[in-house]
């Protein structure tokens, strides 16, 4: 008897697969990392990066285009038949690439502005957190230098000033006193060192605890959370020196237990998806909210509109299910369909980085010991490129690479990680040594 095969039947007996193409927006990390993962998609097609880096360039082809660069994106998605994009930077996202590409109807992975706003204005998310019950730190608003000044000689410290709009990770200054936070209102508000980001300012209680990184995919009417990551953000071992992008990051974190979990999926990602379906918000793409785990339970520091960096590293590392099925299913709004298949054990990722990140630093050093890694260990590129001369690969960027291994547990994880790091050698580099160690 003949029956006719449902709308949807992908991949079965009967039909191969419908490769989809693939473009991917960014150059580091992270994007590596949801390259290499949606690669060994049985439906991937090609994978393009715009820009992308020498890692990404051995999984598909590189373009030219700068990731702010949203009409070019749109005509080069439309003349290859992408089927899928993924925008891995807040800032594209911030500019309205999603909005973009969903009005020419082409499926994009990544919040449109509207929702964006959660990571690219602090007053608007802290207001989003206010309304809809999401505990953060308490926090007052201010547009006027003088009045923040005033405001911040009374309060209690440490206090965190923070600039309202997206700063490249810079715009949080921990003030240990009144004059310490002057100076820095004076440098936000009145110098202007971060631009029109600085225009307004949120400043906000000083939280105790434990950081951890909470992903979760929302597609607008549900969501799914994701394993819990530690990421490591000051530059020196033993949590020492300047915040950078993050130096490392182990899967999972080791702090959420059960109740816990319990905890952030109830008081955070339940009244999230509330918030922007009362607010209208039409939000599909990964939530990542920095959470710092406080003796009053956890709270939010931060929404983050993207998947983070270099979080990502160690969570496609630990994901055994179809990336590719996971983020267009988000971009759909199909996720409550799925149930992602997580490995057991850990993942690790260490940063390679250049010698005075996050400071000055040199880049056009070549890297040795890349080809000396293997599985269990992956090495993620960030600031890379091929020599244009010959086949070197050279350093280009802060963040270099993000040697990434999995264990069944953290401690083989990261003893794995780190073996596979001592191979690897360029002029200058720096890292941490402690990455996921027992504090
Ligand atoms: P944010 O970009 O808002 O996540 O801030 C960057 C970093 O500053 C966070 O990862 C924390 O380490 C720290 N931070 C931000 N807000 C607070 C807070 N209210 N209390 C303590 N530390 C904070
Ligand atoms: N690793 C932190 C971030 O991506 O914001």
């Amino acid at each position: 008897m003949n029956r006719a095969a449902p709308d949807n039947a992908r991949g079965t007996a009967n039909s191969l697969p419908v490769p989809v193409n693939v473009l991917i927006v960014g150059s580091g990390g992270r994007e590596h990392a949801l390259a290499w993962k949606i690669a060994r998609s049985t439906r991937a097609g090609k994978i393009f990066c715009a820009p992308g880096n020498a890692g990404t360039s051995a999984l598909g082809e590189n373009v030219a285009i700068p990731a702010d660069d949203i009409p070019a994106l749109l005509a080069f998605a439309k003349s290859r038949d992408i089927g899928l994009t993924v925008v891995g930077p807040d800032d594209s996202l911030a500019a309205g690439i999603a909005d973009a590409f969903e009005a020419d109807g082409l499926k994009i992975f990544g919040p449109n502005a509207s929702a964006a706003r959660l990571e690219s204005s602090k007053a608007f998310a802290k207001d989003f957190m206010r309304r809809h019950g999401i505990p953060t730190a308490d926090y007052q608003e201010f547009t006027d230098s003088a009045a923040a000044r005033e405001w911040c000689r009374a309060a209690k410290y440490p206090l965190v000033i923070k600039a309202d709009g997206l700063a490249l990770g810079k715009g949080v200054v921990i003030a240990e006193s009144p004059e310490a936070a002057a100076d820095a209102i004076r440098q936000c508000m009145d110098d202007r060192i971060f631009g029109d980001a600085g225009k307004k300012i949120v400043v906000e209680e000083f939280l105790h605890g434990e950081e951890c990184s909470i992903h979760a995919l929302v597609d607008g009417t549900s969501y799914l959370l994701l394993p819990d990551c530690r990421d490591h953000k000051r530059a020196f071992d033993g949590d020492l020196g300047p915040n950078t992008g993050g130096m490392g990051t182990i899967c999972p974190s080791g702090s959420i237990s059960a109740p816990l979990a319990a905890l952030v999926k109830s008081d955070i990602l339940d009244r999230f998806l509330a918030g922007i379906r009362a607010d209208g918000l039409a939000f599909r793409g990964m939530l990542f909210p920095g959470v710092m785990l406080t003796a009053d339970g956890p709270k939010v520091l931060e929404f983050n509109c993207r998947w983070g960096d270099p979080e990502t590293q160690s969570l496609v590392r630990r994901l055994d299910s179809d990336l590719l099925d996971l983020l267009e299913a988000c971009a759909d709004a199909r996720l409550a369909s799925l149930s992602p298949l997580w490995s057991d054990g850990a993942s690790a990722c260490v940063i390679l980085a250049s010698g005075g990140y996050p400071g000055t630093y040199e880049k056009g050093k070549p890297i040795s010991g890349l080809d000396r890694v293997s599985d269990p260990c992956v090495v993620f590129h960030a600031g890379t490129k091929s020599d244009p001369g010959g086949g070197a690969i050279l350093t280009n960027g802060g963040r270099v690479l993000g040697v990434t291994a999995t264990g069944s547990d953290l401690h083989e994880a990261r003893a794995r990680a780190y073996a596979a790091a001592d191979m690897i050698t360029f002029d200058g580099l720096q890292r941490r040594n402690d990455i996921g160690a027992a504090k």
